[in-house]
């Protein structure tokens, strides 16, 4: 009997609370979405095999020679200059880590909140913040990596708070990752499988704050030539035509992981067959298997997958077609336009394309930015995940 008499009272005490203080209610009315707008951060010289050579690592995987000698032949000064580009600036986003404003870059493409070749843990917080006996570790395919320990710290971004946030903050970082050092960091918005904390992997910052939003989503509008945003708990209808089409999205390997159906260059047939993917906004380049890559090309006058530059590249005044990737039955066009990534000589006679093969990466294509910046894609965490995709106004 006493046993239940406690269980009665504690009863009656949680109804009154519950009753005295609308602590609910408040809760869910204060559930607000948020738009955070990307800042620009300088700018950054547009080098194919640069990129190609970073979600190579990125992806674990050793970068291939080919790719490093024309890597080598950029940092020695033995190719061509290439012209500072105005147009292509780095994009940031502003993020509040326990009071100090930092500027990272998001990631959907990886799932760790990270400090790179940054100070700010070392200086000015106690080692009470550290999450004691934890480690952070990511290797690369070559050897070479980031690591580091672990904090614990509030993290804002947009009004929106993580209590207690986990932040890899790196000690040790390898010469191939400082060389991609215009970041204070990345803020990566995978799923929490990808988190590279040990021995207990940690949630990411949407994991910790998606209960606080109107909806467990966010939506990420990169754009050409412009800061892009990434919208939180809830969907701009003023950033998109059309319907969003919504597919599936494949969480098993902890990427935003979708099926495509078919593509078509240009005005041409379309090509039937599943091109599995995932949406990346870490990664810069679109990455397409070989016989999509070579079909595109085939199209364009003078195009040629060029040892010296570790790539595909084509004249800059050429013709470049649309490509249409189907998702959900329903088209996504990439612009040509989009696809003239970068001039390889200073005079500007041949550029390097924005749509590279994958081959080697990963055993699925990589949707990066040169996808991305036409599209407002939907990132929902939804008892199934789905992503959603639409053309975006104005493009
Ligand atoms: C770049 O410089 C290094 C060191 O001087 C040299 O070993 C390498 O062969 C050079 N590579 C190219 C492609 O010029
Ligand atoms: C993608 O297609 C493969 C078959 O090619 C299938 O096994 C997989 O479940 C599909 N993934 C999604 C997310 O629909």
């Amino acid at each position: 009997m006493p046993a239940l008499t406690t269980f009665v009272a504690t009863l009656a005490l949680l109804s009154v609370t519950a009753n005295s203080t609308p602590v609910d209610h408040t809760a869910a009315v204060q559930k607000r979405g948020f738009s955070l707008t990307q800042v620009e951060r300088g700018y950054f010289v547009k080098s194919g095999p640069a990129q190609i050579a970073k979600t190579f690592r990125k992806f674990g995987k050793a970068v291939p020679a080919r790719v490093l000698a024309a890597l080598e032949a950029v940092e020695n000064g033995t190719a061509p200059a290439v012209p500072a580009d105005e147009n292509d600036a780095f994009y940031l986003a502003p993020v509040t880590m326990g009071g100090t404003e930092v500027q990272l870059n998001v990631d959907t493409g990886s799932a760790d909140l990270q400090l790179a070749g940054h100070e700010y843990y070392k200086a000015t917080v106690s080692a009470s913040k550290q999450l004691a006996d934890s480690t952070f570790r990511i290797n690369y395919g070559d050897g070479s990596g980031a690591g580091g320990k672990v904090y614990v710290d509030k993290v804002v971004m947009g009004g929106v708070t993580a209590t207690s946030q986990a932040i890899g903050a790196a000690t040790s970082v390898s010469t191939a990752f400082q060389r991609d050092q215009q970041t204070d960091g990345m803020l990566g918005l995978a799923f929490s499988e990808l988190n590279k904390i040990s021995p207990e992997p940690q949630k990411t910052w949407f994991d910790n704050v998606k209960a606080a939003l109107p909806a467990p989503l966010f939506a990420v509008a990169l754009k050409y030539h412009a800061p892009g945003t990434y919208d939180f708990g809830f969907i701009d209808k003023a950033k998109y035509t059309g319907d969003i089409t919504y597919v599936d999205a494949d969480s098993r390997r902890g990427y935003w992981g979708f099926n495509a159906s078919s593509y078509k260059v240009g005005t041409g047939a379309d090509k039937p067959g599943t091109i599995k993917a995932i949406g990346d906004t870490g990664s810069t380049l679109l990455y397409l298997p070989a016989v999509i890559v070579q079909d595109f090309y085939s199209q364009i006058e003078g195009s040629t997958d060029s040892a010296t530059e570790g790539g595909y590249i084509f004249p800059c005044d050429a013709m470049v077609p649309d490509l249409s990737i189907t998702v959900g039955g329903i088209p996504q066009i990439v612009p040509g336009e989009h696809i003239i990534w970068a001039p390889v000589d200073e005079a500007k006679t041949m550029c390097f394309g924005g749509v590279q093969d994958g081959t080697g990466i990963a055993s699925f294509s990589i949707f990066g930015d040169i996808f991305l910046k036409s599209k407002y894609v939907v990132h929902e965490l939804s008892e199934t995940p789905r992503l959603g995709f639409a053309q975006q106004a104005g493009v």
